[in-house]
């Protein structure tokens, strides 16, 4: 019996692969490497190539493996895009989500983990955002979120299916061995020790007139070890029943405190520059993790943000130009 883990080969899934390999799992990993990487596949893993969209892949993938839960990452993740091009987000992932739970009930799944995203949250009333927030997705890649986990929420009530919907802030910091190399890359701790590695001449602030202490925007970042702790937990925790869960340290830090950060980990001056505000940022979001806290007695290991940074510069000093293929 296998945990199949869709986007293994991505940044989060191939760690949360690894932790569960350590936990003792078997898993199988499904991806179509537009974004993944062979190398980030774990190698107790079984690596299977192909799409969401195909329905007939998905169909073979259970017939020859049997799956007893599912954690589903594989999506196209860029917010910005998804304002540009809607449909790829409203159409591929909320498409290659129902392809997949159609072949998992079929098969006799009865657990399943959504990634799901703070970008559920535009306009939050209260910080920090916890589960009783509004919902109210931001962009084209919230909105095919929200529908996934509208969805599962019926199969909830209609099938022996349980789900968890783990909306994560921001993941940051990586494993030993794995890490985080997206193409293009668009998250700022990566792109900040771009910087450090002299591969960037400086990173961009986007915006710093914001009502914010120093200006710039506040995000929550999680480890993605303590993420992907946050997976395995609410797997086994599946049998109680389905949960939403907000997923961040529950503390915030501007652009400017992790480039700040970043100097001090690196010793690297790290030049910024101004640039203009992206359309859709929201000034703050933090998540409250209050309630995975409470019921699962989840407890991040990285609190810091030095220590978050620290982490990932380790990976991309011994990967500077990210994995090989
Ligand atoms: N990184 C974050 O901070 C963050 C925050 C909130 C939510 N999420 C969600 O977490 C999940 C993982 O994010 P990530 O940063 O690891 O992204 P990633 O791009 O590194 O990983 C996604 C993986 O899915 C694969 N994939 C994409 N479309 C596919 C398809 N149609 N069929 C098969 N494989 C496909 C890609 O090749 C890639 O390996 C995503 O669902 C994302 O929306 C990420």
């Amino acid at each position: 019996m296998a945990i199949l883990v869709t986007g293994g080969a991505g940044y989060i899934g191939s760690i949360v692969t690894e932790q569960l390999i350590q936990a003792g799992e078997e898993v199988v990993v499904f991806d179509n490497y537009s974004q993944g990487h062979r190398s980030a596949v774990h190698p107790q893993a079984v690596s299977v190539q192909g799409d969401l969209r195909d329905r007939e892949a998905l169909r073979r993938l259970f017939q020859e493996h049997t799956i007893e839960a599912v954690m589903h990452f594989a999506a196209h993740t860029l917010v910005g895009e998804s304002m540009e091009k809607p449909l790829k987000y409203l159409g591929d992932n909320v498409v290659g989500g129902l392809n997949l739970l159609q072949e998992a009930l079929a098969h006799g799944v009865r657990r399943f983990i959504l990634s799901s995203t703070a970008n559920l949250f535009a306009e939050p009333k209260r910080l920090p955002i916890d589960e009783d927030e509004e919902i109210n997705p931001g962009s084209p890649y919230g909105e095919g979120k929200y529908i996934l986990e509208r969805v599962l929420a019926w199969l909830e009530r209609t099938t022996a299916l349980r789900y968890a919907s783990l909306r994560y802030f921001n993941a940051a910091g990586a494993s030993e061995r794995y890490g985080e190399d997206h193409r293009p890359e668009t998250h700022l701790i990566p792109l900040v020790l771009k910087v450090a590695l002299g591969q960037l001449p400086y990173i961009e602030v986007f915006g710093d007139d914001y009502p914010t202490p120093d200006g710039t925007c506040i995000r929550d970042y999680i480890h993605v070890v303590d993420l992907a702790q946050a997976h395995i937990l609410a797997l086994r925790a599946l049998e109680g029943g389905s949960r939403r869960y907000n997923l961040g340290s529950g503390q915030g830090f501007s652009v400017r405190q992790v480039i700040q950060a970043a100097r001090q980990v690196t010793g690297h001056p790290i030049p910024e520059r101004v640039g203009p505000r992206r359309p859709g940022d929201p000034p703050v979001l933090i998540a409250s993790a209050e309630r995975i806290r409470r019921e699962l007695g989840w407890e991040p290991r990285y609190t810091t943000i030095e220590g978050i940074v620290q982490s990932a510069w380790e990976w991309h000093r011994r990967h500077p130009h990210g994995y090989p293929d």
